[in-house]
């Protein structure tokens, strides 16, 4: 009988399962969604409960389609960064505070107040960050005090899925050094940042490493979704850690990282020793192979074109956007457009920034308006890349996500960030990494390197063209996000004049 194990990404529209053998062929995927809840502005909320049920609806449909195989080890990966306190029972207390929730704006400086910005980035790699979850849990503490007293453990959502498939409580380091307070050196919590924050340390589950064992499927679960009793359970990873080792990017190959292009942009890059950007301007985590991570993300990447064709373009396709967007020159007849539309993440950390134009003449048509926006992500990303770059040593960027399927977007991305990208044949994200780290669990393969080579890949690769135009519309675009921050600031006291 071929074994297969299965993967999990508990993402923030939906969950995904997959089944993969041990030569890496998916060979099933099963998928259901879940709302995401904004009881008030900039709050994004999910009920946990609706997590559980569409996980075991799609482990449900992926043991029937495969039936005939031995399922050997589940592994969980899913959003990072959310908050879900349970009570000395083990019950959920409140609904899960999300990765994107911005309502714990007025905790950063008091985060900072107890531990000096520069010694929270060199200890855990990033600044006090808005959507973490430590500042959600001082929230909760401040403005849910009983809820809070209620609270006996905070897990993160993936963690909390492994809690209800074995009774046991306990994260990996990918997902933990998003909660805001791991020593990345020591890979476990810090006692210093939790004492000078003043939270209990019993709040924070126990660290384990990547594939290890959680615990063991309980009967129950597996009465109902007729996966095996017993099944291993493996902890898996944050889901950009997980994708990224799905796509062969460890530590072990520091020059090879990776570009996604979904509703947001991210640069993923492995490095060898915990050193953050002094400036804390892009994300620094642990991955999954025992390595660490710097991780880059513009906000609005597919979702600058998604807005576009919703408010501009609603009678075009994308492939008729992107067709469009061929006739129109490299440097789009020196229009430049932001692609701030949702405040940025990195490399400015910015959450009041916002999109533009600038530069329209009568002479621009719609073709140089949908390249600038091609080109103002491919800007955006590349004012990550150049964080990076001092720190990392990529040589290459593995392309995944749905705006790398448009060839005129990637030849864009190479151009601009001037480094080769690779198309993998397979990319099936977090679920497929985390169905890997299973294997490894479940001792399929020995180790994580023994399993990456055993996978059978084809990629193909973009060679880039340096364009001068890039290269400044790239210095161009810089300087007009520094104008506009002080425009910003010139138009503050302007009480109708107001920025959303
Ligand atoms: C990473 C991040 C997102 C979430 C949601 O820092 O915030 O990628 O993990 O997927």
């Amino acid at each position: 009988m071929q074994t297969v194990t299965l993967g999990l990404d508990l993402g923030t529209s939906g969950v995904k399962a997959l089944a993969v053998t041990p030569q890496g062929t998916c060979i099933a995927i099963t998928y259901a969604s879940y709302p995401v809840l904004t009881p008030r502005p900039g709050w994004t909320e999910q009920n946990p409960g609706a997590w559980v049920k569409a996980c075991l609806t799609v482990l449900q449909q992926l043991v029937q389609a495969v039936d005939g195989y031995s399922i050997e080890a589940l592994g969980l990966s899913g959003q990072m960064h959310g908050m879900v306190p349970l009570d000395a029972d083990g019950y959920v207390v409140r609904p899960a505070m999300l990765w994107n929730d911005q309502r714990t704006a007025d905790i950063i400086p008091k985060i900072h107040r107890c531990v000096n910005r520069q010694v929270l980035i060199d200890r855990t790699g990033n600044p006090a960050i808005t959507g973490f979850q430590l500042p959600k849990i001082l929230w909760m503490q401040h403005h849910e005090p009983q809820a809070f007293a209620r609270t006996k453990r905070v897990l993160l959502p993936k963690d909390y899925i492994g809690y209800v498939l074995t009774g046991q409580q306990v994260t990996e380091p990918s997902d933990a050094s998003g909660v805001g307070c791991l020593n990345l050196r020591t890979r476990q919590w810090d006692a210093d940042i939790l004492s000078a924050v003043n939270l209990p340390a019993r709040l924070l589950p126990p660290i384990v490493g990547s594939s290890a064992i959680i615990g063991y499927l309980k009967s129950t679960i597996a009465e109902y979704t007729g996966l095996p009793e017993g099944l291993p359970i493996i902890t898996g990873g944050g889901d950009n850690a997980a994708a990224a080792i799905g796509l062969g990017i460890s530590g072990a190959q520091p020059e090879r990282g990776s570009l996604s292009i979904g509703s947001s942009g991210v640069i993923f890059a492995p490095v060898a020793e915990p050193i953050p950007d002094p400036n804390g301007s892009v994300h620094l985590f642990c991955h999954v192979d025992g390595s660490y991570h710097l991780l880059g993300v513009t906000l609005a990447a597919g979702d600058s074109l998604r807005w576009y064709r919703e408010t501009l373009a609603t009678h075009y396709t994308y492939p008729e956007l992107m067709e469009l967007a061929a006739l129109s020159p490299p440097g789009s007849q020196g229009i430049l457009f932001l692609p701030h539309l949702a405040g940025e993440r990195s490399p400015y950390l910015d959450p009041q920034a916002r999109g533009t134009w600038v530069n329209l003449a009568l002479a621009h048509q719609q073709s140089d308006l949908i390249r600038s926006i091609l080109e103002g992500v491919a800007y955006s990303l590349r004012a990550v890349f150049s964080v990076m770059q001092p720190i990392a040593n990529v040589q290459t960027l593995v392309a995944t996500g749905g705006g790398t399927q448009s060839a005129i977007w990637r030849h864009i991305l190479a151009d601009v960030l001037e480094v080769p990208l690779i198309l993998p044949t397979q990319a099936n994200g977090a679920a497929y990494g985390a169905a890997l780290l299973a294997m490894v669990g479940a001792q399929i393969h020995p180790d994580l390197s023994t399993c990456l080579q055993a996978l059978k890949r084809s990629e193909q690769t973009i060679a880039p063209q340096p364009q001068p135009s890039y290269v400044e519309g790239f210095y161009s675009s810089e300087r007009l996000y520094a104008t506009l921050r002080e425009f910003r600031k010139l138009n503050e006291h302007q009480k109708d004049f107001q920025y959303h």
